[in-house]
C-alpha cells in the first residue's frame, strides 16, 4: 500500500507526458521557454483569475506575493499556525511578525469570527490557508479585510488547487491565492514549482518583476526581487497533467466522500467536515482519533502507511516560539495530538481503499492499546 502512488498517473499520462518533455528538449528554451505562458493562460482560465504567475514553488509564491505589497520589517500577517512551516516562514523571512488565529475544531480551517480582534494598525495581509484541499470562509475573511480599510487576503493555496468556495475556483478568492506544484499536491510538477494568482493589474506586473531579481527589462531592476521562476520542463509537465485534472478533482472528491461515508460512526474516529459551500479536492485525507501513536502503529502493522498533517502548532516551533501568545491556540494544539492522513491518490482503487477501512475498524476494534 502507498500514501500517494504517482506512478500510475504517470503511466495512464505517459505519451502526453513524454511528448511535452521531448519538445521542450527539443526547442530548448529551458528558462521561460513558450510552455511557461502556456501554463499561465491556462490556468488563469482555469481559475477564472485575471493573471497567473508561475514560480520556482509555493514558498516562492507566499514570498513573491508578500513582496509586491511591501510587507517587511513591523509589519503583521495574520494567518493559522495548523500549516505546513512555509506559511510562518515566508512572513518572518520578510522580518514581519506572524500573528497566529487558531482554527475550527471541524474544518482545521483559520476562524473567521476570530480574525477581526487581532487587526492591528501593523497588520499588512490576513493569509488564511486552504487546509487539506478546503478553502476557510474566505467571504468573511474578505469582509473583515474590507472593514478594514481593504487588507489584502493572501489564499494559501498550495494544498487546494481545484478546491471551489460558493462556486468559484480556490486561488481566485481573493487579492492573491498562491499555489504549490509540489509532486504529490492536488496539481502536482516533477520537481518544485508553484503559482501567484491575483485579478490586480499592478499587483500582477509587480510580481512578474519580482520572480526575475526584480526587473522590468534585462539587466534594469526597478525593484529587489529573487530568482523565482518555475523552469520550462516543470511547465510542460503541469501541462500534460491538465489532460485529465478534472476527473482527478472529480476522483478525489468521490474518494473522500467514499472514505467518510465508511468511516463515518467508528468510536473514536472523527471524518473530515466539509461545509456546504465549498468542495474539497483532498489533497489529504485528514481523520481525528483519539490514541493516535497507538492508531498509527496498530495501522502500520496492516502495512497501512499514515502521515501526521502537522505534529506541531507553528507557534509552539523552537523557530517560531518568539511568535507564540500563551495558550492562545488550544485548538490547534489538540489538533496536533489526533490528526492522521490515511492513503489518498486519484487513482486509489476502491479495493485499496477498503483494506484501509477494514484495517482502520479492525485497529478500532481491536483497541490493541486499551489493554
Ligand atoms: C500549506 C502550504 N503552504 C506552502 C507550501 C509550500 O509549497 P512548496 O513546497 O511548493 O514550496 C506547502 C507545501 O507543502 C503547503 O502545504
Amino acid at each position: 500500500m502507498q500514501f500517494i502512488d504517482l506512478k500510475s498517473q504517470y503511466a495512464a499520462l505517459k505519451s502526453t507526458i513524454d511528448g511535452r518533455i521531448q519538445r521542450v528538449l527539443d526547442h530548448g528554451q529551458f528558462i521561460m521557454g513558450p510552455e511557461v505562458a502556456e501554463l499561465e493562460q491556462a490556468l488563469a482560465s482555469y481559475t477564472g483569475a485575471g493573471h497567473c504567475i508561475t514560480v520556482a514553488s509555493g514558498t516562492d509564491a507566499l514570498l513573491i506575493a508578500m513582496m509586491s505589497l511591501g510587507i517587511g520589517p513591523g509589519d503583521e500577517v495574520i494567518t493559522s499556525p495548523f500549516t505546513f512551516v512555509a506559511t510562518a516562514e515566508t512572513i518572518v523571512l520578510l522580518g514581519a511578525r506572524p500573528v497566529f488565529v487558531d482554527v475550527e475544531p471541524d474544518t482545521c480551517n483559520i476562524d473567521a469570527s476570530a480574525i477581526e480582534a487581532k487587526i492591528t494598525l501593523q497588520t499588512k495581509a490576513i493569509m488564511p490557508v486552504s487546509l487539506y484541499g478546503q478553502t476557510s470562509d474566505m467571504d468573511a475573511i474578505n469582509a473583515v479585510a474590507s472593514r478594514h480599510g481593504g487588507i489584502p487576503v493572501i489564499e494559501d493555496a498550495a494544498q487546494s488547487f481545484g478546491a471551489t468556495f460558493r462556486g468559484m475556483k480556490s486561488c481566485n478568492l481573493s487579492t492573491f491565492g498562491c499555489t504549490s506544484f509540489f509532486p504529490s499536491k492536488p496539481l502536482g510538477c516533477y520537481g518544485d514549482g508553484g503559482a501567484i494568482f491575483t485579478s490586480d493589474d499592478a499587483l500582477a506586473v509587480a510580481c512578474r518583476e519580482i520572480r526575475v531579481h526584480g526587473q522590468s527589462k534585462r539587466y534594469y531592476h526597478t525593484r529587489v526581487g529573487v530568482g523565482g521562476r518555475m523552469d520550462t520542463l516543470q511547465c510542460a509537465i503541469v501541462l500534460g497533467k491538465l489532460e485529465r485534472f478534472d476527473w482527478e478533482v472529480e476522483q478525489r472528491r468521490r474518494l473522500g466522500d467514499r472514505y467518510s461515508e465508511r468511516l463515518s460512526g467508528i468510536p473514536g474516529v472523527s471524518v473530515p467536515v466539509v461545509r456546504p459551500d465549498r468542495t474539497n479536492v483532498f489533497a489529504q485525507y485528514t481523520v481525528q482519533v483519539d490514541h493516535r501513536p497507538a492508531f498509527v502503529q496498530a495501522l502500520q502493522a496492516e502495512g497501512i502507511p499514515t502521515a501526521i498533517h502537522y505534529p506541531m502548532p507553528l507557534n509552539r516551533q523552537p523557530a517560531y516560539k518568539g511568535y507564540c501568545c500563551p495558550d492562545c491556540t488550544p485548538i490547534s494544539d489538540a489538533l496536533s495530538e489526533r490528526v492522521v492522513s490515511l492513503p489518498m491518490y486519484p487513482d486509489m482503487s476502491h479495493a485499496a481503499q477498503d483494506t484501509v477501512i477494514a484495517a482502520v475498524r479492525a485497529t478500532i476494534d481491536g483497541r490493541q492499546w486499551a489493554a
